[in-house]
């Protein structure tokens, strides 16, 4: 006999955690199911921006106690370009801030928290597919670390599983999605160092993009514009130091040692469908957005407090509505999302192969939006994230 559950969740990263966080607070109760360990999730290393309204989320339901004392509160960001770098004050245009907390950081908290209400947190779990998707008990199939067959009936299954995850099938069938490739990859790196720049520099140089970010006051996070085919272990420190360098001139990088160097692929993705039946996607599941907007983890979050909302009124009022409109709903702000990550993504990045003609094109972009009260705004206003709808009450 299958195990039964009101919400079967495919995927431990946040949208999984914090969904079944807030389900919890409504009395719902759901299963989680991961096919990394725990200690997998809690330290692979990924993007660090959460926007004023996730911390509000995180700190607000108990998802993580320590966002707010142990995070960094940001109030801008500086755009550089032609040998001059131009700040965009968050808290004078729209009076709202970032926080640089990393998304592992998250995952420990919001592991925490469900872990000490005694939630049903399978980590080692494979889903393999969703079965039964177009009927009102849908049903997830997999197998345990050992080789065990795993069955999960529920009310309403999840697909909080990545990119790569395996509910998107079951939604989407062959019909996919809208997507968009781009013609170059992000290097990342990890240095020991102290912090080059209080805040982030989005840099646009003749070389390339880059980027200047922080994990803590020792350890500093990194990124250069690159071919995506690019070997990460085939540059030495020092001559990814001078290319790092050379992407940010007039400002003076402080170097360390380099632990950790990856490539990122760019990509932007839309599944046409969000919902079928009583299946669902959230988070990267359902979309990608290049990183240059930072806007991948809270536009997971943005995905489940809506859903959060949508299944209370299902699985408690029996009123549909909101479960049903929830596609829709999502879908306008999964747009502006993917445009403003498309844009900003444009905007710094020189395409291989471009023309002195779209070379200086692009600084007048930049010069337009830095140089106009209404550009410092509008990036503002995207950058630290639109408000968010359905917020649950305490
Ligand atoms: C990061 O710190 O990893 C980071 C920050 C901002 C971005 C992307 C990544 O836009």
């Amino acid at each position: 006999m299958p195990a039964h559950t009101r919400v079967a969740v495919v995927g431990a990263g946040p949208a999984g955690l914090l969904l079944s966080h807030l389900l919890d607070r409504y009395g719902i109760e759901s299963v989680v199911v991961d096919s990394r360990s725990r200690e997998q999730i809690e330290t692979t290393i990924r993007a660090g921006i959460l926007e004023q309204g996730t911390v509000e989320i995180l700190d607000g339901t108990g998802a993580s106690r320590r966002v707010l004392a142990e995070g960094h509160k940001h109030e801008g960001i500086e755009l550089r370009f032609a040998g001059e770098g131009h700040r965009i004050d968050f808290a004078e245009t729209v009076g709202r801030a970032v926080w640089l907390y990393p998304q592992h950081e998250v995952l420990k908290d919001l592991i925490a928290a469900r872990l000490a209400a005694g939630q049903d947190l399978r980590f080692g779990v494979t889903a393999t597919r969703v079965e039964d998707a177009g009927t009102d008990r849908p049903r997830v199939v997999g197998k345990d670390a050992e080789g065990n067959a795993v069955e999960i009936d529920a009310d309403v299954v999840v697909g909080a599983d990545g990119s790569r995850g395996v509910v998107r099938e079951a939604v989407t069938g062959a019909r996919g999605g809208f997507f968009r490739e781009y013609p170059f990859a992000w290097f990342g790196i990890l240095c020991e160092a102290p912090p080059s720049s209080q805040e982030l520099i989005y840099s646009n140089s003749p070389d390339g993009f880059a980027l200047i970010s922080q994990r803590s006051p020792e350890i500093q996070r990194m990124y250069f514009q690159c071919a995506p085919d690019t070997d990460p272990e085939a540059a030495t420190d020092e001559q990814l130091w001078e290319t790092l360098q050379a992407r940010v001139p007039g400002t003076t990088l402080r170097e360390g040692r380099i632990f950790q160097r990856d490539v990122l692929r760019f990509r932007s993705f839309v599944a046409r469908e969000m919902r079928r039946g009583r299946v669902v996607l959230v988070g990267d599941a359902a979309h990608t957005v290049p990183p240059t907007g930072a806007k991948g983890m809270n536009l997971a979050v943005a995905d489940v407090v809506l859903l959060a909302e949508a299944l209370r009124a299902l699985l408690i009022d029996r009123d549909e509505r909101l479960f049903d409109a929830f596609p829709e709903t999502a879908r306008q702000r999964i747009w502006k999302a993917q445009h403003f990550s498309w844009w900003m993504t444009n905007m710094l990045h020189p395409q291989p192969g471009a023309s002195e003609f779209d070379h200086m094109r692009q600084l007048g972009e930049l010069r337009t939006v830095v140089e106009s009260q209404a550009g410092h705004t509008y990036l503002a206003e995207a950058y630290t994230g639109w408000p968010l709808s359905g917020l649950p009450a305490d």
